[in-house]
């Protein structure tokens, strides 16, 4: 019902091209000041901002610049009686493609998902029958907190978009950890995606698509385990640019510390084993994308206690045994094989060598390459550079975000899986 919603109301976004009308309300964090940027970045690109400031925004950046970027009116005040004859707070809520809320603070997302209206940002998100991206930016500690937790699910089941948060410095200093705005190139791709999938009218509406993220964890004992630096944001982006694109998405995440993705069914595991199963379960599916960074071995047996560290004694020999290989494994089903797999290439030197190797040695139909030893931080970084290597060559891309990596790539799954579906009719 929620989904039918918000499939109805994205369906009257018109092309990526031609200008959309976009309501930016901005809450009172510390990252308010990056919505100029975004403002800028926006009206450039043709679209059209309306911006409404809670009280506490006010407090960060001036209605004044904001007027000045958009070139418009910014609204404060729910009982400004000019305005409700004018221009009141339901025809502000009706009269655009898309409300994006950032910073979208705690206490906004709390009031949001509990259904106050008790100012003009709040009141025109109750009102609203349009779609709502969310960018949250706030401490680590009130992201983490149960109380936002619960309001961020709760908006999550009533359909609201979220982007983000990233994880960086906080502007409080010696903080760190999941809390900052996205960076505005992401939240620009987010904000455009919206648009591009409603456009393209769901090209992969009734298939199912797999993505398998993050890293693995697999125990040395109780305590320990060997991991890898992967954040999963790249195979979190895929899952919710396929969900975007229509797809039923199942999404088997090892342990990351990122936000979930919208509209995807999401299975949990730690090891790769564990991962493996998980994407046998989910078969069959039209595409299987292989993100996860997965552990290549793991312990033979790993201890069932803690080893202990004692002067006398060597460091102890660990014995590891080969993982299951997940991509080779379901790229060779003989039966049930996903028309189009694709597999993901972590490489330091020789990228597009290894890969060419890789995609033939594993029988997957594309390979996406990364070298994570680049200087913009791939592994745990909100951007990506990536080469897609497919039957027909390699093709290099530019430096862009995850998120536009993640959309470039599940569109063109989606004009893949068209074109295998109408040669398989022919
Ligand atoms: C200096 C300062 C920085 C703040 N930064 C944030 C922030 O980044 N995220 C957040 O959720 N709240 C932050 N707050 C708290 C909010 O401003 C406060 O919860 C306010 O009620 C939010 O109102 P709004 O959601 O209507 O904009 C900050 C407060 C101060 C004084």
């Amino acid at each position: 019902m929620i989904k039918s919603r918000l499939l109805a109301a994205r369906s009257d976004l018109t092309d990526l091209s031609s200008a959309k009308r976009i309501l930016l309300i901005i809450g009172g964090g510390i990252a308010a000041y990056k919505c100029l940027d975004l403002i800028r970045r926006l009206r450039e690109r043709g679209h059209i901002v309306r911006v409404v400031m809670t009280k506490a925004a006010q407090q960060f950046v001036t209605p004044l610049s904001v007027a000045a970027l958009t070139n418009e009116r910014v609204f404060t005040d729910l009982f400004d009686l000019d305005d409700e004859r004018e221009i009141g707070h339901i025809r502000l809520s009706r009269d655009t493609d898309l409300i994006v809320v950032a910073p979208a603070t705690a206490d906004l997302l709390a009031r949001m998902a509990g259904g106050h209206a008790d100012n003009l940002a709040t009141a025109i998100l109750l009102a609203t029958d349009k779609p709502v991206l969310v960018a949250p930016a706030m401490n680590p500690r009130m992201w983490l907190n149960p109380a936002t937790r619960r309001n961020v699910e709760q908006l999550k089941r009533d359909g609201i978009d979220f982007v983000g948060p990233a994880i960086g410095e906080m502007a409080e200093r010696g903080e760190a950890g999941l809390g900052r705005l996205v960076e505005v190139p992401d939240l620009l791709a987010a904000i455009e995606s919206r648009f591009s999938s409603a456009s393209d009218d769901k090209p992969l509406a009734g298939c199912r698509v797999i993505v398998t993220s993050g890293p693995t964890h697999e125990p040395i004992d109780p305590v320990r385990y060997i991991a890898n630096r992967s954040s999963g944001k790249q195979g979190h982006e895929l899952a919710a640019a396929a969900a975007r694109l229509g797809a039923d998405v199942t999404l088997v995440s090892g342990p990351v510390s990122i936000g979930e993705p919208a509209g995807v069914r999401i299975v949990r595991v730690s090891t790769a084993e564990e991962m493996l199963a998980a994407v046998k379960h989910a078969l069959p599916a039209d595409i299987a994308i292989f993100a996860a960074a997965v552990a290549d071995w793991r312990m033979a047996t790993p201890n069932t206690s803690k080893i202990k560290k004692s002067t006398s004694d060597a460091p102890p020999a660990l014995t590891l045994a080969e993982n299951p290989d997940i991509l080779k494994t379901i790229a060779q089903l003989r039966k049930g094989r996903p028309p189009l797999v694709v597999g993901f290439a972590a490489e330091t030197n020789d990228v597009i060598a290894h890969a060419k190797k890789k995609l033939k040695s594993k029988g997957a139909d594309w390979i996406v390459a990364n070298d994570v030893s680049s200087p913009i931080g791939v592994m745990g970084g909100e951007r990506n550079a990536i080469h897609l290597l497919t039957s027909a060559g390699v093709e290099s891309w530019p430096e862009m975000s995850k998120a536009e990596v993640a959309i470039r790539i599940v569109t063109r799954a989606a004009a893949h899986l068209a074109t295998l579906k109408r040669d398989a009719a022919e």
